[in-house]
């Protein structure tokens, strides 16, 4: 009897087992994952790959005619590791925004290592949301609004000292000085200049290691930049300590991160603070200055279209009663034509041409396979440079703009989780320069054949070097 019993309960699970095995193997998720395959494409020499094909030319021109022979989905091997590449909008979405939490972000541990390992855009989940939304509040048109006055002063003295002697100067290298003072702005809000040049100073160092090979050996350009870097801690810790004697809530960037806590009551450790301080200094720095090259190339090359930016902005300057009333953050909210220069500027010169994730598991998007550890790259440039979603894309035309792009077509701050939170910021200084540089100054770009440059983002080559002096009008003029 009890036999009898034991045996059924034995038949029993053995069935439950049977059909749960069944119902496993008929999931759709296992099914395609067994049948996907892996993408079309060449994976080149064992270890290096293709890399050598990728850096050897324009990397441009190695995703676009990778793009035109196997299509949209297609794999590679470059730096060492497997890599899949995606050059449509649907699949750009499915990596960033719908399944983001299947791809993390993926950096190389040398420059993790240099920027700071809490830095927010390293990381995934609860740890990244909660930094995330912090930066983002500290970004917000909100935050923006309260430091317009201090851009436009800064605009304003920038463009002064560069206009000074008639000189020809290097656009991007000045251009960088500014987005890092704005960057410095937006975290710390006014800082004491000794600080300023403190930070300053000891981040090109760290920067100029960012980009050379990691090695920890004295003297080279990575030891040095880690040294750099650990100032950079030291300067940070005293102006927490100065801003803690002082006992004032400042409502900046750093005073969120100071106050920060979290569900459980635990605040941000300085370490924490400091990686993110740094990391948001590196995100806004190349960047915004890449871009606003690009912008003054753009216009200078097109002298019509300078004019009618001009024009647009010589109707604020004049309402402001010839620049003696500070911009308004309304008036930097009116600027269409100067806005869709901007978007169009970011579209053509696309200085993010892809990012980086790593599939975290098996994953089947398309028919194929993408495997647990490959690397996979959203390329925003191939999907706004294809004439599917902009006409005529080698043409600069801020026009198109009049109508809003396709979704998840126009992508130059990213998309999804990790999309860039200050794209805000970036855009409104862009403004408030332009503003300020075609109502007051006249440039003039010298020597450039066009080419392009690698800082590592594209550049105008040389930095477009240029001349800049103030216009002489008088008030008479028409
Ligand atoms: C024209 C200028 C800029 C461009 C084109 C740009 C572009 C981008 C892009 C494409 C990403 C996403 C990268 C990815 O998904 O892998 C990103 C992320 C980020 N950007 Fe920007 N950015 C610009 C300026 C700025 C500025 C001014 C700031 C800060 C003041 C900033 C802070 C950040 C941060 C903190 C992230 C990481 C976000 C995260 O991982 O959640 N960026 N940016
Ligand atoms: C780096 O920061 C330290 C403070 O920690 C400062 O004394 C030093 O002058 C800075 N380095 C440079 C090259 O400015
Ligand atoms: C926006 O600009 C237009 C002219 O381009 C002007 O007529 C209008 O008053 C402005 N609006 C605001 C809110 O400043």
């Amino acid at each position: 009897m009890e036999n009898n019993i034991a045996c059924s309960i034995i038949y029993f699970l053995l069935f439950l087992l049977t059909a749960l095995l069944f119902y496993i193997s008929k999931k759709q998720i296992w099914k395609d994952i067994q049948k996907a395959k892996l993408p079309p494409g060449s994976m080149g020499w064992p270890y290096i790959g293709e890399t050598l094909q990728l850096y050897s030319q324009d990397p441009n021109v190695f995703f676009a005619n990778k793009q035109k022979r196997y299509g949209n989905i297609f794999k590679t091997h470059i730096l060492g590791y497997p890599c899949v590449m995606l050059a449509s909008p649907e699949a750009a979405r499915f990596v960033l925004v719908t399944n983001a939490h299947l791809f993390k972000p993926t950096y190389p541990k040398s420059k993790e290592k240099l920027i700071g390992h809490s830095a927010l855009f390293f990381h995934q989940g609860n740890y990244h949301s909660q930094l995330r939304k912090l930066t983002q509040s500290s970004l917000s048109p909100e935050a923006l609004r309260k430091i317009v006055h201090d851009i436009e002063a800064l605009v304003i003295s920038s463009l002064e000292s560069w206009s000074q002697n008639n000189q020809v100067i290097n656009t991007f290298r000045l251009l960088k000085k500014f987005s890092f003072e704005v960057g410095i702005l937006a975290i710390f809000g006014q800082l004491d200049a000794k600080y300023k040049e403190e930070l300053n100073k000891n981040y090109s160092i760290v920067e100029k290691g960012y980009n050379s090979f990691p090695t920890n050996l004295r003297g080279t350009a990575y030891y040095k930049a880690m040294v750099a870097r650990r100032k950079l801690n030291q300067i940070l810790s005293e102006i927490i300590f100065e801003r803690k004697e002082k006992k004032t809530v400042e409502k900046d960037m750093l005073g969120n991160l100071l106050n920060f806590k979290d569900k459980k009551g635990q605040t941000l450790t300085e370490g924490q603070i400091a990686d993110n301080v740094i990391g948001v200094l590196f995100a806004a720095q190349d960047t915004t200055a890449s871009a606003l090259t690009w912008i003054l190339k753009y216009l200078y090359d097109d002298q019509k279209l300078l004019e009618a930016v001009k024009a647009e902005q010589r109707a604020i300057y004049e309402s402001n009663e010839e620049g003696n009333k500070p911009l308004t953050w309304a008036q930097t909210r009116n600027m269409s034509l100067t806005y869709r220069v901007i978007l169009e500027s970011l579209r053509m010169s696309s200085i993010i041409s892809f990012t980086f994730r790593e599939a975290v598991v098996d994953v089947e998007y398309d028919g194929y396979l993408i495997r647990k550890g490959w690397k996979v790259m959203p390329l925003f440039r191939n999907i706004h440079h294809n004439p599917e979603f902009f006409a005529d894309p080698r043409n600069f035309d801020a026009s198109r703009f009049k109508v809003a792009p396709k979704p998840n077509t126009y992508m130059p701050f990213g998309n999804g989780a990790h999309a860039c939170p200050g794209n805000e910021l970036a855009k409104l200084e862009m403004l408030i320069l332009i503003h300020h540089l075609v109502t007051k100054f006249r440039w003039e770009v010298v020597a450039s054949r066009g080419a392009v440059q690698y800082s590592p983002f594209p550049i105008p080559e040389n930095g477009l070097p240029s001349r800049f002096w103030k216009e002489t009008r008088s008030l008479t003029d028409p």
